[in-house]
């Protein structure tokens, strides 16, 4: 186990680069099992995600070269395994698997899926919607035992809420199904178009991604595909929220501004400076900033893996700020960390309200998920003193070489053992 030291109060100066966004490659990695071809994915991430879905990716006989951020998959020799607990329960994204096995061979062996505990986070509406594509589910030993007699069936599916698990999932196991599907109400996050664009890059035929109907029409086999990951637009999110804090013509470059424009608007509303030159934003930090409301939804909505990092920046603002979670149960769990450091917010379910600003110092706290450990960073970042914060693997999952990025330009982060 490893911890965080920070020594905070530093201001950031120079330039952070932008990785591949988590949550594309998560699901990019899971759909190359389509083809029997080669995939060549560029701009991925180093994050620990990534390896468990290679160590699952050769469990399942896929030969993998992972070098300068570039992954290269074979699949000639693939077959169908179970995806053993050991490594589906490491991560939320394992569940993709479902779709792209279920797609290849119509049939999925698979433990169930981890990931931060940020509410209960069910996965009906992915199973429902491979029922109605003719899959058979049943729970076996601690696992999911998903089987179709012959191709799944191409159909009309409503989601009752626009799940970005469900839809990523659902576009897969439909690209090889045997008809025309339809997701109305499907989610919109950018990573949706990204492995939409991957599939048709194989030889998909998939429509309408990025907006809320996606029409997916079966095709019988795919070829090789390429694709680039889009920039992480919550890692980039967050540096952004650290520039406006700390920054002096702080640099986070390699980033799409379309993708952050529910940031980008609240932070001019707070009044930050920054300016966007092509795939750069130049930031500095603002002495006085004006208290704002923020509400957490799907995209183009406030992202909630945003959520918490923000209201570390809400917190400097002058002022009464409300901050709403609307997508998951517990994702307040580290506003009592927030207060230890010297925050005041009143949590009451989903919703807070950040009196500002208060002055923080640094305490020990603990990295209840990950969005909360880069809530507790930006803090540490902001505050007086040292921040000492365990249980950051949550944060190392999501963040590609977070404390050497931040020390080069300026921060002072040390990664230590745990006692
Ligand atoms: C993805 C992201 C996560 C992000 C979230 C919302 C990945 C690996 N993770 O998670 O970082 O916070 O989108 O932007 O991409 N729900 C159901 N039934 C379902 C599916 C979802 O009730 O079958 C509920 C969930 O409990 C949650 C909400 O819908 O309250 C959002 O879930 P969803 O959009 O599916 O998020 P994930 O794909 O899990």
């Amino acid at each position: 186990m490893k911890k965080l030291l920070i020594k905070g109060n530093k201001e950031l100066n120079g330039e952070v680069h932008i990785g591949g966004a988590k949550n594309a490659i998560v699901a990019l990695i899971p759909a190359s099992v389509l083809t029997k071809g080669k995939c060549v994915i560029h701009n991925v991430p180093d994050i620990s995600d990534v390896r468990i879905l290679l160590d699952i990716m050769k469990s399942l006989g896929s030969e993998v070269i992972y070098k300068n951020e570039t992954l290269i998959i074979d699949n000639k020799n693939l077959h169908n395994e179970l995806i053993k607990q050991e490594y589906a329960s490491k991560l939320r994204a394992s569940y993709y698997f479902m779709g792209s096995l279920l797609g290849l061979f119509n049939k999925a062996e698979i433990s169930y899926p981890g990931g931060c505990i940020i509410g209960s986070r069910p996965i009906d509406i992915h199973l429902d919607s491979f029922k109605k594509m003719n899959v058979t589910i049943k729970e076996v030993d601690g696992h999911y035992l998903m089987k179709s007699k012959s191709r799944l069936k191409g159909t009309s599916l409503f989601f009752d809420f626009p799940s970005v698990g469900a839809t990523i999932n659902v576009m897969i196991a439909a690209t090889l199904a045997n008809g025309v599907t339809k997701i109305i109400n499907a989610a919109r996050e950018p990573e949706i178009v990204n492995v939409a664009d991957f599939l048709n890059s194989m030889g998909a035929k998939i429509k309408g991604a990025g907006t809320g109907e996606i029409i997916i029409e079966g095709v019988e086999e795919l070829h090789d595909g390429e694709v680039t990951v889009i920039p992480d637009r919550i890692e980039a999110g967050t540096y952004l929220i650290m520039g406006a804090l700390l920054g002096r013509n702080f640099k986070v470059s390699g980033l799409v501004s379309e993708h952050l424009e529910s940031l980008l608007f609240k932070f001019r509303e707070a009044g930050v400076k920054y300016k966007i030159k092509g795939n750069s934003v130049y930031i500095s930090r603002t002495r006085k900033l004006n208290a704002v409301n923020i509400k957490t939804t799907v995209y183009p909505g406030f992202p909630t893996d945003l959520g918490q990092p923000m209201s570390t920046f809400l917190t400097q603002c002058s002022g009464e700020s409300i901050f709403e979670e609307t997508i998951y149960e517990n994702r307040l769990r580290h506003i009592p960390h927030l207060n230890a450091m010297g925050a005041n917010i009143n949590a009451f379910e989903k919703k807070a309200v950040v009196i500002g600003p208060s002055k923080l110092v640094g305490r020990k706290v603990k990295a209840t998920d990950l969005r909360a450990g880069a809530s507790l960073l930006v803090a540490g970042m902001v505050a007086e003193g040292t921040t000492e914060i365990s249980n950051i693997e949550h944060i190392l999952r999501g963040y590609e070489n977070i404390v050497s990025k931040l020390n080069k330009v300026g921060a002072d982060i040390r990664l230590i053992d745990e006692d």
